[in-house]
């Protein structure tokens, strides 16, 4: 049986995939091991899901590692996800240059212990001039944050006389936005079986075509992804035109 990646349109790729990772801890729960097992394998997907990304041709990854709301889980996962968020730059790190892939991070990342913050940077540092694909990573994140952070942001420039109130299009508040550099997600990604968005990209996603898979993330594999892009390419974004429009 020849892979689900034969099938892919490349002219029809989507440009930025967003991925809620979420399942880790209910993989682990049903093997009767513990959640922070869940995580530890949940890095080998992305491992996985990033390299088929690049060479598919997908100009960004943009995933969802650790949420605002991920604060109030119990101190010891938290402090084993931040152990295994350095090791994992540090081993990964050769993939990421090998492959010519970008690293970034969006989120109130000032939140995050010493230690993680300077591995993050270090490592966004030295990809900085790799063009192949931008992996972003988001880190104590939430979209809700982010868009409070803008409109302090777009406030503060009010107020100083910088900006006039009416200059406050779509536009300027893409541009405010963390991900101010990246087109908007063409494909969201959620693994688990939840339906819901869990405060990610809120903005963002106003038009990413969603797609749920009930598999556990450390379970995704490349396969899947391949399989939730031809899904994605079997859609009609017609953002709000009729389909007739579309076509023409
Ligand atoms: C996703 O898996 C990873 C993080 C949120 C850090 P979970 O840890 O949420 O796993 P479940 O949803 O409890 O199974
Ligand atoms: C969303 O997953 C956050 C990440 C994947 C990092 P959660 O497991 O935290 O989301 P909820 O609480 O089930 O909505
Ligand atoms: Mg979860």
């Amino acid at each position: 049986m020849g892979s689900l990646k034969d099938k892919i349109i490349e002219e029809r790729l989507p440009q930025h995939i967003a991925i809620i990772m979420d399942g880790n801890g209910r993989w682990a729960k049903q093997q009767g091991k513990m959640r922070v097992f869940g995580h530890q394998h949940g890095v080998d997907t992305v491992h996985e899901i990033t390299k088929a990304c690049a060479e598919l041709g997908v100009k960004y990854l943009t995933l969802y590692a650790f949420s605002t709301e991920n604060w109030n889980r119990s101190s010891f996962e938290v402090d084993a996800l931040m152990t295994l968020l350095t090791n994992a730059l540090k081993k990964e790190f050769k993939t990421l240059n090998d492959n010519n892939i970008r690293l970034n991070a969006i989120g109130d990342l000032k939140r995050l212990p010493d230690l993680q913050y300077d591995a993050l940077m270090s490592a966004i540092e030295k990809t900085k001039n790799n063009t192949r694909m931008t992996l972003t990573l988001c880190l104590s994140y939430s979209g809700r944050w982010e868009l409070t952070k803008a409109m302090q942001e777009i406030a503060i420039k009010v107020k100083n006389g910088v900006l006039n109130p009416e200059q406050i299009d779509e536009a300027l508040i893409s541009n405010s936005l963390a991900t101010a550099t990246m087109p908007d997600p063409d494909l969201l990604i959620r693994t688990s079986g939840e339906e819901r968005i869990s405060n990610y990209l809120l903005w963002q996603i106003a038009y990413s075509e969603l797609y749920f898979t009930k598999k556990y993330w450390p379970d995704f594999s490349k396969e899947d992804l391949y399989e939730a892009i031809l899904d994605y390419q079997g859609r009609e974004r017609r953002f709000g035109k009729t389909s007739e429009q579309i076509k023409k």
